[in-house]
């Protein structure tokens, strides 16, 4: 892409050629990211601006025109990004939160709000930025929250972000292999597991869009069939979990039979599924029995 030249345009002016440079370069839903481009080289709202671009300014918006049309995710231009009503420091190395995965989130919360318990014992495995974990800490303050996560940089955010998000909430953070650590937990020492494992499946790895494809690989690759977590999750980690506590997994909008199948095979109940805003099936819920169930 050819350096824009932006220098003394008026906002309006140069928030169209910042639009068609992303454009140009099959950039999804350019016109937001245009403002979101703009907002965070000048630090103001285009719409509401009316000044024209000083030097710095133009030179500052013409060289994150050039990250996002190099299909660099906005989020990680920006450096962090918002999850229900709390922002989360993001970057290359972890997988940008996404607001599909909200309505996991909000599942979760549901949940533990309707059990009465004021303190449960909540496991987000598999955390990234730790999205899913703070989110129910934010909305079950009592909740005793354990964010889990085995790559090193994704690590480095989900500290970051457990010391900042939500000022004066503690949630740990626990290096581990979730595919693994069940054998370090006592039995029954949960009352809910949340995780938006990697289920992207071989095929899907192989035909990423190109901000996805700056994602960590290890982030979004479940294996072959896409379920190699959902085995685990629904496997042995079932024996963490009391005996009436829930499972809440984020899905891919293909996997809904899959993973309630996997559900009923290993003796879950009361499995259900919730579909994202976009109506596409995304967090599966499941119980553990109760003893006499
Ligand atoms: C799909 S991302 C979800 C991140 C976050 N929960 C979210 O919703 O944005 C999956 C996360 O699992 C982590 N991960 C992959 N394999 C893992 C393993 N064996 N044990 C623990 N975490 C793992 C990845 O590093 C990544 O952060």
């Amino acid at each position: 892409m050819a350096e824009l030249q932006l220098t003394g345009l008026a906002p309006r002016a140069a928030l169209r050629a910042v639009r068609q440079a992303l454009e140009q370069a099959d950039v999804p839903d350019a016109a937001f990211d245009a403002r979101e481009l703009y907002r965070l080289a000048v630090g103001k709202d285009p719409r509401l601006d009316i000044s024209p671009l000083t030097a710095e300014e133009a030179a500052s918006l013409a060289a994150l025109t050039a990250r996002r049309a190099g299909r660099e995710p906005l989020q990680y231009i920006a450096g962090q990004w918002d999850f229900l009503d709390f922002t989360l420091a993001v970057g290359p190395g972890v997988l940008c939160p996404r607001a599909d995965t909200e309505v996991v989130c909000e599942a979760a919360v549901k949940l533990l709000q309707a059990s009465g318990n004021p303190t449960p014992t909540v496991l987000d495995l598999c955390a990234g930025t730790g999205c899913l974990g703070l989110g129910i800490k934010r909305f079950v303050p009592g909740a005793r929250v354990t964010c889990w996560e085995k790559s090193p940089e994704a690590l480095a955010y989900l500290r970051r972000n457990a010391r900042q998000a939500l000022p004066g909430a503690e949630v740990a953070v626990r290096e581990g292999d979730v595919l693994t650590d069940w054998q370090t937990l006592p039995p029954e020492s949960a009352d809910l597991i949340v995780s938006n494992p990697p289920y992207l499946t071989g095929a899907e790895m192989q035909a990423l869009m190109p901000e996805t494809a700056r994602e960590p690989a290890m982030a979004l690759d479940g294996g072959a069939d896409g379920l190699v977590f959902y085995r685990c999750l629904t496997g042995p980690w079932k024996q963490i979990l009391r005996p009436g506590g829930w499972l809440v997994l984020e899905i891919g909008y293909e996997q809904r039979e899959a993973v309630l199948a996997l559900g009923a095979e290993n003796g879950w109940v009361n499995g259900s599924c919730r579909q994202d805003y976009g109506g596409n099936d995304r967090a599966v819920l499941l119980q553990k029995p109760r003893n006499r169930e």
